[in-house]
């Protein structure tokens, strides 16, 4: 079941806040090898987000099936995908969410090891040449570059499978785990993530109204962003009809400020930062936030959703004023989400 074994894990962290989280006997890693200086995030912040990536880095190494094992070409392909890179801001907010329910830890990783598994899947069929025809993620070659196009396409479907596999190995209340199952599928599926890539795709060389892109975002992006905050907050206690409202526009806000940004970093970035190919969206001809409002319209974009998200933070607290401190990690992450760089 839990197969593989968890690399060990060398965190390293300097006084100018430049942090490198490097698998020991991996090459370096770009994406944490940055000043970090630029965000306005605390420390703790900082100190919390470290310890959480590394520790669903080993989570994820734990429970994907070891390159040794046959099909081995399938599953080196899909150890590459998930692991070493990216910034984990999924499985962030589903301990972030965690919080708020004092749910156990236990279920967060493994639910937080789901909606990551479901997100590298995405990104690795979003990289094919029917697609978005990149070659570089995560700072490496894409995984259709690197193990053929049948491969990628089939690490897509197994990882898909796997976040199941893994979620339904929960413990919670039968009820809760059919609950955080079916979240998962809409939110991954023709009505979450899926269609939201449909639209993407259909849109190439289009003009769309700021309706129909806000609605490309949210499917694409935020349902899934969605997804992971629902499934942290359902391992724990129950939420009321009050606080399920205010987490529903907390995600609303997050999960547009987030596609609006990745948009924006397309245009500002470049590819050393981004660990994929700057400029994409233009030259696929894709409509996005810049194209359509332009960059300081985007930014402002951003922030207004920053703003809502904090507001419906303070809906949730007002609930129940002991949450103020529990809501913090949320609030953070709007405030990273929007401040990142890649
Ligand atoms: C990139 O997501 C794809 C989008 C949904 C915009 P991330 O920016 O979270 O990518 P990683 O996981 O950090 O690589
Ligand atoms: C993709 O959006 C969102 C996914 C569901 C993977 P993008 O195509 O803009 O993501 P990047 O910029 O390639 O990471
Ligand atoms: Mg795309
Ligand atoms: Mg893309
Ligand atoms: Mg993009």
């Amino acid at each position: 079941m839990w197969q593989g074994k968890a690399p060990a894990i060398a965190i390293r962290r300097t006084t100018s806040i430049r942090v490198q989280l490097s698998l020991v006997s991996h090459s370096p890693k770009w994406w944490f090898d940055k000043p970090a200086a630029n965000l306005t995030c605390s420390s703790s912040l900082l100190d919390w987000m470290i310890r959480s990536q590394g520790h669903i880095e080993t989570a994820l190494a734990a429970c994907l099936p070891s390159g040794q094992c046959t099909p081995t070409h399938l599953h080196e392909a899909m150890r590459y995908a998930v692991l070493d890179g990216g910034k984990r801001v999924r499985p962030l907010l589903v301990f972030a969410a965690g919080q708020l329910t004092d749910a156990n830890y236990e279920e967060l990783t493994r639910a937080a090891c789901a909606v990551e598994l479901i997100h590298a899947y995405s990104l690795v069929h979003d990289d094919m040449p029917c697609m978005d025809d990149d070659a570089l993620r995560r700072g490496k070659a894409s995984v259709h570059v690197k193990f053929g196009e049948a491969t990628a396409l089939l690490t897509g479907d197994a990882l898909q499978a796997h976040a199941v596999f893994v979620l339904a190995q929960g413990k919670n209340p039968p009820e809760r785990q059919l609950e955080m199952l079916r979240i998962l599928a809409q939110a991954s599926g023709s009505r979450g993530m899926c269609g939201g890539q449909a639209i993407d795709l259909a849109s190439v060389g289009m003009h769309l109204s700021l309706e129909q892109l806000e609605q490309m975002h949210q499917l694409k992006t935020g349902a899934l962003l969605q997804a992971a905050v629902f499934l942290g907050a359902l391992c724990g206690q129950q939420l009321n009809g009050n606080q399920r409202v205010a987490l529903t526009r907390y995600c609303n806000a997050v999960g547009l400020a987030f596609q609006v940004i990745d948009d924006i970093l397309d245009v500002t970035s470049d590819s050393i930062i981004l660990g994929k190919t700057a400029g994409k969206d233009q030259a696929n001809n894709k409509p996005t936030y810049v194209s359509i409002l332009g960059l300081d319209t985007s930014k402002a974009l951003a922030e207004k959703c920053r703003i809502e998200a904090h507001n419906a933070l303070e809906t949730y607290s007002l609930e129940n004023p002991r949450l103020d401190l529990s809501v913090q990690r949320l609030s953070q992450l709007a405030d990273f989400i929007v401040q990142r760089s890649d």
